[in-house]
């Protein structure tokens, strides 16, 4: 497994943090989030178009702490299942990176990064 970083830094509803894994032998960047105590991952890709999601670095969450926004055209995900409930692609959804929450840090396991 790799370490993404300590459990500590991933604060719920704050800033992601993050990360990157490999698809198909290239690099794609992903992000780590925690909400209702759980962490979440996702490809840093909106399901509309394929811009990073965060314009400034980590800065996923909406004003009222309950969304992802993507801060192009602003498409809101559902953090806990990356389902898209407002924007241009609603009904479509963020990529999902599993990870593990263990020893006190986020790990991505290996069979991550197909
Ligand atoms: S690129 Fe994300 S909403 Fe359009």
């Amino acid at each position: 497994m790799r370490k993404i970083c300590a459990a500590a830094e991933l604060v719920e509803r704050g800033l992601a943090v993050r990360f990157s894994v490999t698809r198909a032998g290239r690099p794609r960047a992903a992000l780590a989030i925690r909400y209702g105590g759980q962490v979440f991952g996702y490809l840093n890709e909106c399901a509309h178009v394929p811009i990073e999601l965060d314009f400034n670095p980590g800065d996923v969450f909406d004003l009222s702490r309950e969304y992802l926004i993507c801060s192009t055209h602003g498409a809101y995900y559902q953090p806990d299942s990356g389902v898209c409930v407002g924007g241009p692609c609603v009904g479509k959804r963020l990529q999902a990176i599993p990870l593990v929450e263990q020893d006190g840090a986020i790990w991505l396991s290996e069979e991550n990064e197909a």
